[in-house]
């Protein structure tokens, strides 16, 4: 079968391996793609992912059999809506299922409904009332925009002023929504379910870091590196987020009418409480996808079909329980602020020299034979390991290996698992 992948990001690269891997994938094209999907099949930088009437028509001219879409702005966009109207297979929710990640709004009220266990929150359109709001709850408080904000609307408050100035900056935005919540205390961690609009499977843990300095200091980002599996999600943990969040979201979003086929992210707090839902996202993490991929010991396509086709019954998505992996974010100087654009990487097929060792692509463009930088994440250094220790090591052997002085990364990534490795706690 002919597969079409959606996207550009590391993400996808790492999509685009597993795809090609399968025995039941033809041709994958991948749309725009990056200078990495380009290694496993066609990137179609030509084709107006926006216009929908096109990729249906891309789709039929060249008998493509399942899309796959990796970011969210194309769910939300109504994608699948439009291809799925047109008979075409594409895996991912519908623009009203998407609204999961969409708007934070949409799944805080749909949480209060269903019991599912975050933080205490209330949603504000207008400054005065959200300021009041403020002064009763006081700090630290989390000040969130509505709707899709690339993982940087977000603001951790420690203080009522810096609370105050966030609420001010997104509210003078015409229209904008925002919702204030508490702010809960514990460990992250990413946890992935495939579902298909009425059942679920978990398909894996990862914990992602999303500030941009070691120690977890400075700005949030879009994740500067992840590992999997995140051993502090124990069986018992598993179950109690498949009851307690996945589970009702899923009754929930069948009751309203919008199931949820797709990957449903579950941004975790693992609290003294339980687990806590922080956010959905409505498809595979970035770079958690990186880490994903490479330990999937079972085929990823006809998982993906039986999502599709509403009929999960039976399948099981294998990750290899003995291997962790663990990426590193390289990103060019300045992110997550302005980066400069156009400087040359070098070292990429020697870091990804070794059958364990992968180095996804972001953030990069091809120019003649030369690797340039073109975005803020730029690759993603990718090792499998026995243990995070061991994969930590890998990745940070193959991150020197990689010739590319205008870029930059956390020189800690895992940290919490390798203490709890130490601590006899690991995989
Ligand atoms: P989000 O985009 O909602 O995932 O938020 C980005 C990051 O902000 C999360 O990964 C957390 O580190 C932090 N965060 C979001 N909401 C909360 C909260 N209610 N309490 C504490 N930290 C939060
Ligand atoms: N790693 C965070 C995200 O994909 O949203």
């Amino acid at each position: 079968m002919n597969i079409l992948l959606i996207g550009s990001g590391g993400r996808e690269h790492a999509l685009a391996y597993a795809l090609a891997k399968s025995p039941l994938c033809t041709r994958l094209f991948t749309a725009p793609g990056n200078p990495g999907t380009a290694q496993h099949g066609e990137n179609r930088p030509d084709l107006p992912v926006a216009d929908h009437a096109a990729v249906r028509a891309f789709c039929e001219r060249e008998g493509i059999g399942l899309v796959v879409v990796g970011p969210e702005a194309p769910l939300v966009a109504g994608l699948v809506d439009d291809l799925t109207e047109a008979g075409i297979r594409a895996f991912g929710p519908t623009r009203a299922a998407a609204q999961l990640e969409g708007s934070k709004g949409f799944t805080k009220d749909l949480c209060a409904r269903y019991g599912i266990p975050t933080a205490a929150y209330a949603r504000f359109s207008a400054l005065d009332p959200a300021l009041a709001y403020l002064r009763g709850t006081g700090a630290p408080i989390v000040v969130k925009a509505d709707g899709l904000a690339a993982g940087k609307g977000v603001t951790v408050a420690d203080t009522l002023e810096q609370a105050e100035a966030a609420l001010r900056a997104l509210l003078s935005e015409p229209g904008a929504e925002v919702v204030i919540e508490e702010c809960l205390v514990g460990e992250e961690a990413s946890f992935f379910a495939l579902c298909d609009g009425t059942r679920a499977i978990p398909v894996g843990t990862a914990q992602d870091h999303k500030r941009v300095f070691d120690g977890d200091r400075g700005p949030n980002t879009g994740g500067m590196g992840a590992y999997s599996p995140a051993s502090i999600v124990t069986p018992e943990l598993e179950r109690a987020v498949m009851e307690t969040i996945i589970a009702p979201t899923l009754r929930g979003m069948r009751e309203r009418g919008t199931p949820f086929t797709g990957i449903l992210y579950a941004g975790l707090m693992l609290t003294e409480a339980g687990p806590k839902l922080i956010e959905f996202n409505t498809r595979f993490g970035d770079p958690e996808a990186q880490v994903l991929m490479p330990r999937l010991a079972s085929d990823l396509v006809p998982a993906l079909l039986s999502a599709c086709d509403g009929d999960l019954a039976g399948v099981a998505l294998e990750f290899d329980p003995h291997r962790a992996a663990l990426t590193v974010v390289m990103a060019a100087a300045g992110y997550p602020g302005t980066v400069l654009r156009g400087s040359e990487i070098r070292g990429v097929a020697e870091a990804a020299a070794s059958d364990d060792t992968f180095v996804f692509q972001a953030g990069t463009r091809a120019e003649g034979d030369r690797l340039l930088a073109d975005g803020g994440r730029v690759l993603a250094v990718t090792a499998l390991g026995d243990s995070v220790m061991d994969a930590q090591a890998r990745a940070y052997a193959a991150v020197a290996r990689i010739d590319w002085p205008e870029g930059f990364c956390r020189r800690d990534i895992g940290r919490r698992a390798v203490a709890r490795e130490v601590a006899g706690e690991g995989i």
